[in-house]
């Protein structure tokens, strides 16, 4: 075997030993080609996802119904926007620049999560998408925070943190609406029932239909499976919904045991995957809109970052 093919043997044993003993991977450390590609994949569209998911919300900022409410909603969306410059930055320590990164997203070579091309109609939307998306985020980020890239790890440590007060401020706003008025409620329950399985679909296709689980999973980048995650948010869920009074929008929703908390766990009914690969592949509500604001905001914002890198460069040459 001729000495480069031994190296290389070498250095994949000493990787996979790594990912064994759960010493984590740091960008200067050797790694798979396949391992570098599917990290650049998934950091990337994770950040993506993080900003473009800032566009549903930022909708509402001048109808919040009151001061409290806009504050609240301000500082949740500004957090996304720095969770997304976290993961970006994360991102480029694998060789990519940002503005590949940007460039792979407005050619449409990119994706972001499927459940931010839906509209928001009124308020009740902003407190689903907080409980449920970002209650879906984060069943899926506190695993993350075990992954087997240091950077990508480090960052979802800093996210989580966040995302709790994500997830109870949206829980608020529903709570608040199920007190309220029967019109209120109504907008509540309309709300669960548009946003509840776009949320189910943010974990991804069934385990059996993923290309990438098993990958993910055998270098530690995933810790738990795409329908491990869905079944741990569901079982979360559905007991707040049923708190309030509102009804999960699935009739083949129903308790199929006890956790070892005495909690129930659920199995649920069939999930659109139509819908989601239409959406994904781009015919959303709202996927021309998204990429198109994404778009004119970068352009109109070119000379921020001009004057940024011109300060930048004079106070390194001073
Ligand atoms: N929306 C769009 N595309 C999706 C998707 C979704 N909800 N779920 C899966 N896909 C895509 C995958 O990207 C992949 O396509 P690709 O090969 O072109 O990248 C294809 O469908 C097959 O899916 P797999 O399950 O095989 O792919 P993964 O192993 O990457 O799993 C994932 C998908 C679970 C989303 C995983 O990538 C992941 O955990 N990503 C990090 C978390 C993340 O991105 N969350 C998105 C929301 S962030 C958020 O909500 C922020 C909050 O603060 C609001």
């Amino acid at each position: 075997m001729k000495k480069a093919a031994i190296d290389e043997a070498q250095l994949l044993k000493e990787f996979e030993e790594k990912i064994e003993a759960e010493v984590k991977i740091e960008p200067r450390d050797w790694m798979p080609d396949a391992y570098r590609e599917h990290l650049i994949r998934q950091i990337s569209q994770h950040a993506h996802s993080e900003v473009i998911g800032m566009q549903p919300e930022g909708n509402w900022i001048t109808r919040a119904p009151s001061l409290r409410a806009k504050k609240i909603l301000l500082a949740k969306i500004q957090d996304e926007g720095g969770h997304g410059l976290y993961l970006y930055s994360a991102a480029e320590t694998l060789g990519v620049s940002r503005d590949q990164f940007l460039q792979w997203l407005h050619e449409g070579k990119a994706k972001y999560s499927s459940v931010f091309n839906y509209p928001t109609l009124n308020w009740a939307d902003i407190g689903a998408i907080g409980w449920l998306v970002d209650g879906a985020a984060i069943t899926n980020q506190v695993s993350l925070q075990r992954t087997s890239y240091g950077p990508y790890s480090r960052a979802m440590i800093r996210i989580c943190k966040e995302e709790s007060f994500h997830q109870r401020q949206g829980y608020e706003i529903m709570w608040k609406m199920m007190e309220g008025t029967k019109d209120q409620q109504r907008m509540a329950q309309d709300a669960i029932d548009r946003w509840w399985w776009p949320a189910l679909m943010m974990f991804g296709p069934h385990d059996t239909d993923s290309p990438h689980t098993s990958n993910a999973m055998k270098w530690k980048i995933k810790r738990e499976s795409n329908d491990r995650l869905r079944e741990k948010f569901i079982n979360k869920t559905v007991p707040q919904a049923e708190l309030i009074g509102l009804k999960v929008p699935d009739d083949q929703l129903k308790v199929v045991g006890k956790d070892q908390m005495g909690e129930p766990m659920y199995a649920h009914g069939d999930i659109d995957w139509d819908e989601f690969w239409r959406v994904v592949k781009g015919d959303g509500p709202c996927n021309k809109q998204r990429l198109d604001h994404h778009i004119n905001a970068h352009e109109n914002g070119k000379w921020v970052r001009e004057c940024a890198y011109a300060y930048q460069i004079k106070t390194n040459n001073q």
